[in-house]
């Protein structure tokens, strides 16, 4: 039985009516970017995600770079952000011409650790913005971190790429925790786009205002500039796509869910242990992902476990073996890597980071997966994990 790591093609099968319908109405509608498809979408994104305004762009990865140069960050300026995550969240900064600087995560919840934050941001002397990620669909704890940016009086700006319809665990949604959520509808994020795209949150009415003319490069009126803004604006026919996919994402979101719950049971069952814990006094040595804070909504854009380092490349390789699709996310720090290399960490700076880099892997959690695909992928985990391979 084959079990992708995603199957968009599964989901297509559920909404090909209604996806076919809302292509047409553009198609008729002859208005192709930007305009009232565009605009219904940024209404319904702000309320979804509780935030005044919502500001549609063209990738995840140009909402923070609208984010970062809204919050008037620039060069030489330095940008707080964690190295365990997609590369775009530290390349926004260094091609504003600041720099990336890296505090490690929390290896329970692999989202930044405030603690480390903290310290990192005392060493600092021009830091003007905190850029945590909500990893994997977990939202960050925006307690400590929110308070350290009003103490520093530099903006927080959310990393919610991931993330969509995720709380924290005052129930508070990630895109309103903040100064800017940004959010990516790359295919593979649990609310996808037919191509890229992305949109901004904000409580602010001023920074609404100054993203809107920066992602038409600056202009008000048409023609007119007093900012230097870039081309980032979505296309009717994504958001069209992606405005049917909202009417489903709670549902999407409850069968992740219920994916993930039944993997936590049955791994926790044959003696795992959570994300955190130490691996080798674990019965199986396997970790699955922490427990959720009580009133929190993980939304599990990825089920990530951890194995040992020296196993999980050939875990991986027996799965896919199997047909079983998996991923690493990720296998470098972005501290690691050779283009941050100027940089000057060295191996050992961030050490969770580093571990979480060698021990995870990330499973099928796809709503549409069918129990013969969840029963194979436990059985698949637990046979290697126990010789049985
Ligand atoms: C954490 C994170 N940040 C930013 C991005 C960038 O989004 P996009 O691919 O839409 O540019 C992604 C997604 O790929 C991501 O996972």
């Amino acid at each position: 039985m084959k079990v992708p790591l995603l199957d968009l093609q599964a989901q297509y099968e559920g909404i090909r009516g209604e996806i076919e319908a809302a292509l047409r109405g553009v198609l008729e509608s002859q208005r192709f970017i930007l305009g009232p498809e565009v605009e219904a979408l940024e209404a319904e994104i702000a309320a979804y995600c509780g935030a005044s305004h919502a500001v549609a762009c063209a990738s995840g990865s140009d909402a923070l770079l609208l984010a970062l140069m809204a919050a008037g960050v620039g060069p030489g300026d330095e940008v707080l952000c964690p190295s365990y995550t997609f590369f775009a969240t530290a390349g926004s900064v260094a091609r504003l011409g600041a720099r990336p600087v890296f505090a490690d995560i929390d290896p329970a919840t692999y989202n930044l650790d405030p603690e480390a934050a903290r310290r990192v941001a005392s060493r600092c002397t021009r830091l003007a913005a905190i850029l945590p990620v909500h990893l994997f669909g977990r939202a960050f704890d925006a307690g400590p971190l929110g308070e350290l940016a009003a103490e520093l009086r530099i903006p927080l700006i959310e990393d919610a790429a991931q993330a969509i319809g995720a709380s924290d665990s005052r129930g508070r949604r990630c895109g309103s925790l903040g100064f800017a959520g940004c959010f990516s509808f790359f295919p593979s994020k649990n609310l996808g786009a037919y191509g890229d795209g992305g949109i901004l949150t904000t409580a602010d009415d001023e920074a609404a205002e100054r993203l809107r003319v920066l992602r038409v490069h600056g202009a008000k009126p048409k023609y007119h500039h007093h900012l230097v803004g870039l081309n980032s604006r979505l296309d009717a026919l994504q958001a069209a796509v992606v405005r049917v996919k909202l009417r489903h994402l709670d549902r999407w979101t409850e069968g992740r869910q219920r994916n993930a719950a039944r993997y936590d049971a049955a791994f926790l069952d044959a003696g795992a242990c959570r994300s955190g814990e130490p691996l080798d006094e674990a019965e199986l040595p396997l970790a699955v992902p922490a427990e959720n804070p009580p009133g929190a909504r993980h939304v599990y854009n990825q089920y990530v476990v951890r194995v040992p380092a020296d196993r999980r490349d050939a875990l991986r390789a027996f799965l896919a073996e199997r047909g079983i699709g998996t991923e690493v996310y990720y296998p470098l720090g972005l501290h690691q890597q050779p283009c941050f290399a100027d940089l000057g960490y060295r191996a050992g700076d961030l050490p969770a980071t580093e571990q979480a880099a060698d021990e995870t892997l990330a499973l099928p959690i796809y709503p549409e997966l069918s129990e013969a695909q969840l029963d194979t992928v436990i059985g698949s985990v637990l046979d290697f994990l126990r010789g049985r391979s």
